[in-house]
């Protein structure tokens, strides 16, 4: 309006030029129309397709397929078994037992960010080149990797055994980097007890157990760990007479939950579960969970997936002697486990969004 008011006062007289004018703020107005439809579109569009890339974002889910042996990046086999997971930003590093030389395993360092993409980081612990005995007159089993928040250093812990499982010892190895190099720090008896299948714990709050099967195999041992995680500095004994192996711990709300089988060697057997308010102390008599072989597994470890919606814990066991050594499976499946329960089904094929810690059956969609 302004516009025409200050032509009008300048061109009253010229009849044509307030036709020209009125003609011009027409193609201006219509100028602008486009211009507005255009933005608004263009507005439109943005919304539009951040609104479908955040939603994508969202729900990444990836399919776990069990029962095979999974392939690296560079297309051999993962050979980590008997291992576990410890996640460093979007990174999960999963060390194990390379069974490729099956009686003797060295320990393999593999990363993924998918769980279906694994990459070789490299041979961490190796038979004849980390320490002499290593591969001659010992071997490894059970390795498990930690980081300890106070040295930064990572740490693993492992069965260190003699051929005839005579030793019963336990070994710690440290690095600066998770890629290595180990260097043993120590190996022998924790606190003097003989120990043999073994794990580790690191609770909620940072404290680190090893835990193994003590007193020949009658009786689990959990050993407190020194805060640099090198040494074991107290034993309870748990489940005295029990006969438990692979123990397999996880801290939900205020309960421990245990995953632990019997010792029978390679072969499966049914897995049980015992809970407990304290780590140390009062874990209830172990009950039969799952089928009566675990779904041919062995515990290994629980994994735990801390996402923006879920935390998800994974049990991840061994398929040994499938039908040899160097071929048992790595098999994980997804457990619930609440109120001092586990729901401990086996599933050939699942799905699971890393970010937000959900998984799904993949027979929901
Ligand atoms: C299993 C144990 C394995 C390995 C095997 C040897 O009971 O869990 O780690 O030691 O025996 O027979």
């Amino acid at each position: 309006m302004n516009l025409i008011n200050f032509f009008c006062i300048k061109n009253l007289k010229n009849l044509k030029n307030l036709k020209n004018l009125i003609n011009l703020i027409n193609l201006i107005n219509l100028k602008n129309l486009i211009n507005l439809i255009n933005l608004k579109n263009l507005i439109n569009s943005l919304v539009l397709f951040l609104a479908f890339s955040t939603a994508a974002q969202a729900q990444q889910w990836t399919r776990i397929e069990n029962g095979r042996l999974w392939t690296d990046t560079n297309g051999n086999s993962v050979q980590a078994h008997g291992g576990n997971f410890l996640q460093v930003g979007d990174v999960w590093y999963l060390v194990g037992e390379d069974r490729t030389d099956s009686w003797n395993p060295d320990v393999n360092l593999y990363s993924t960010r998918d769980f279906r993409q694994w990459k070789f980081e490299g041979k961490i612990i190796g038979n004849g080149v980390t320490t002499p005995l290593l591969g001659r007159t010992r071997m490894i089993e059970r390795p498990k990797l930690m980081r300890c928040p106070k040295t930064g250093k990572f740490v693993v812990w492992c069965h260190w055994e003699a051929k005839d499982y005579g030793a019963s010892e336990a070994a710690v190895f440290q690095s600066d980097s998770v890629g290595g190099p180990y260097q043993l720090v120590w190996a022998g008896r924790p606190m003097g007890v003989k120990s043999r299948d073994c794990n580790v714990f690191v609770d909620t709050d940072g404290a680190a157990y090893f835990i193994s099967t003590t007193n020949e195999n009658q009786d689990l041992g959990l050993f407190a760990l020194s805060d640099d995680y090198t040494r074991a500095i107290s034993h309870t004994p748990l489940l005295i007479g029990q006969r438990r192996e692979a123990p397999a711990l996880a801290h939900v709300d205020s309960l421990y939950y245990m995953i632990s089988s019997a010792c029978t060697g390679w072969v499966p057997n049914q897995a049980q579960l015992t809970v407990s308010a304290t780590v140390g102390d009062g874990w209830q008599v172990p009950q039969p969970i799952g089928d009566n072989v675990a779904y041919r597994t062995q515990a290994s470890s629980i994994l735990r997936i801390e996402g923006t919606e879920a935390t998800a814990y994974i049990y991840v066991g061994d398929r040994w002697m499938d039908p040899d050594l160097p071929s048992s499976k790595i098999i994980m499946f997804p457990i619930e486990l609440r109120d001092g329960q586990v729901t401990f089904e086996y599933r050939d094929k699942w799905e699971i969004d890393l970010k937000r810690g959900v998984w799904r059956d993949c027979s929901d969609h």
